[in-house]
């Protein structure tokens, strides 16, 4: 078993890891702990762009109310205006390093998508926003020395050097099977959030919940794990995956409409298409319900078949091997899980509840995205705050002593077949825990969940598959929890049972990794 130093270790290789491990490297060595190669990650395939208040026609008030509006009353106020009014120079500084926005004339060119109040999204080949900054940002880091990437390493769980203390991570390197040990005097968790929970969703199948899960393992606190984003128009056909259609598709008009070719969206929301996306995708559900069919469709055949084709070229090209030629023919969707506005509880600087702890992006419950998050808030927020929690991890630790721990792995676990366990755990929450919710089908979800748990206790995984259906597991159950506990609706949480919305701001946290709900 091997042991390592580094000062700084970040956890993850999306858009917020990168943009940490950048902070970082003016302060000491920085790993770049990440289990596929680097920049593999939900923010990869991001598509529609970044909402950046930098057009003439904004303003950073405007974008904190849409984002506060989208939210639905449960975001942070403190932590949304840290986000749009550091945006803007965040951006620009990406465009110093590199990324490639798309411009119109010699300014860069904005759309809208929905709950905006005006086009703030900038976008980079079309529709290829999240893989432009990951380009950038993996380009960038290599220019210094001192960050060492570190991939196929799959970190398993943190060692503390007191109860509120992390001081290691044990990860399992993928390729010689061994197990090493990696202190530093902070970790910052960007490992993503867990969309492979589902059967349907937008995410790759990197996003199982690691970061999550570890952290609520040490005893982090965890917050909002009930609110989960379905994107509303994840590509439907039988054998394909639930590829992203981009908002930005309504957001240049297109259509829903039902197997029947009707439109249907104002009868759920006076703002129809471009209605935030909790609407949009239970309008979806109840149409599918409506009508009897399995998903709608997206409609841009209506607009110049050149520009649908220019504006988004890889979700033409992508359509075209399924036989769908967008310009033309109305696309089969339906929701698919697509983002995780909860997670480990932070402030808005990053800082967990556990000194050395911080987290950002996806992993990152810093109150930014409230009940549901606003449409492309989350590359911002992964340069903000990947940013900010790395300078936060400098001025709290730059001087802490980190010394070996004694670590002891006793009995490990390996769980057969885990692919057939992975799609038992994927049909309980798509079935019980997904767009809409009721107890008694969280109950099913939570005896489940709690039951596959209980072979992991006390036992280390062997390998990555294992750990990955542990950490799913955890994170699934926090969420059933969660959404059994809040007895009402309210933004990407819709109870069947109380459909109501509940009217007073409260959340719900997990601490002391307890699977027991604090409401407060
Ligand atoms: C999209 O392009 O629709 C995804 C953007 C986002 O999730 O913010």
């Amino acid at each position: 078993m091997e042991t390592h130093f580094y000062d700084y270790i970040v956890l993850g290789s999306g858009v917020a890891g990168l943009r940490a491990a950048i902070e970082l490297a003016g302060h000491g060595r920085v790993a770049v702990v990440t289990k596929c190669f680097l920049g593999e990650s939900s923010s990869e395939y991001a598509q529609g762009g970044v909402a950046v208040a930098l057009s003439d026609d904004d303003d950073i008030s405007l974008h904190i109310e849409d984002t506060l509006r989208a939210g639905d009353g449960l975001c942070d106020l403190q932590a949304v205006s840290t986000l749009v009014a550091e945006g803007p120079s965040y951006i620009k500084q990406l465009i110093s390093w590199g990324a490639k926005f798309d411009m119109h004339g010699s300014l860069l060119e904005f759309t809208r998508e929905a709950a905006h109040s005006v086009k703030r999204i900038i976008h980079a080949k079309g529709d290829a926003t999240g893989h432009e900054i990951v380009r950038t940002l993996k380009e960038y880091s290599g220019t210094f020395e001192n960050i060492e990437k570190l991939e196929y390493t799959y970190a398993l769980d943190f060692i503390k050097d007191s109860p509120n203390s992390v001081a290691c991570v044990i990860a399992l390197n993928e390729k010689t099977g061994e197990i090493s040990h990696y202190y530093a005097k902070a970790v910052i968790v960007s490992t993503g959030g867990a969309g492979r929970l589902y059967t349907r969703t937008t995410n790759p199948a990197v996003v199982t919940g690691d970061g999550m899960a570890m952290a609520f393992r040490a005893k982090a606190a965890m917050k909002d794990m009930e609110f989960f984003q379905f994107h509303p128009t994840g590509l439907h056909i039988e054998g394909a995956p639930a590829f992203l259609l981009s908002e930005a598709m309504r957001g240049e008009g297109g259509f829903l409409k039902n197997i029947n070719m009707e439109r249907f969206c104002t009868k759920y929301h006076p703002d129809g298409e471009l209605a935030p996306r909790d609407v949009v995708s239970r309008s979806i559900f109840f149409e599918m319900k409506d009508t009897d069919s399995d998903h709608v469709y997206l409609d841009l055949s209506h607009l110049d078949r050149n520009f649908v084709k220019n504006r988004f070229p890889k979700i033409y090209s992508t359509c075209l091997e399924y036989g769908i030629d967008i310009s033309k023919n109305p696309i089969p969707v339906s929701p698919a899980a697509h983002y995780f506005m909860g997670g480990i509880y932070t402030d808005d600087w990053g800082r967990s509840n556990l000194k050395g702890l911080y987290a950002c992006g996806e992993a990152a419950c810093n109150g930014v995205h409230g009940a549901n998050r606003l449409a492309s808030n989350s590359l911002l927020e992964g340069v903000v705050y990947g940013g900010r929690s790395a300078k936060a991890a400098v001025k709290d630790n730059g001087n802490r002593e980190i010394r070996e721990q004694d670590i002891n792995i006793t009995e490990t676990i390996t769980i057969d077949e885990p692919q057939t366990e992975l799609e038992k755990i994927q049909i309980s929450m798509w079935k019980n825990v997904s767009v809409s919710r009721d107890e008694s089908d969280l109950d099913d979800a939570i005896e489940y969940l709690t039951q596959f748990l209980s072979q992991f206790e006390g036992k280390t995984p062997a390998d990555r598959k294992t750990a990955e259906l542990g950490n799913l597991a955890t994170v699934g159950l926090l969420m059933a929890e969660a959404a059994k506990e809040r007895k009402g609706s309210r933004g990407g949480h819709y109870r069947k049972d109380y459909p109501d919305r509940i009217k007073d701001n409260w959340h719900i946290y997990f601490e002391n990794a307890e699977f027991s709900p604090i409401k407060r």
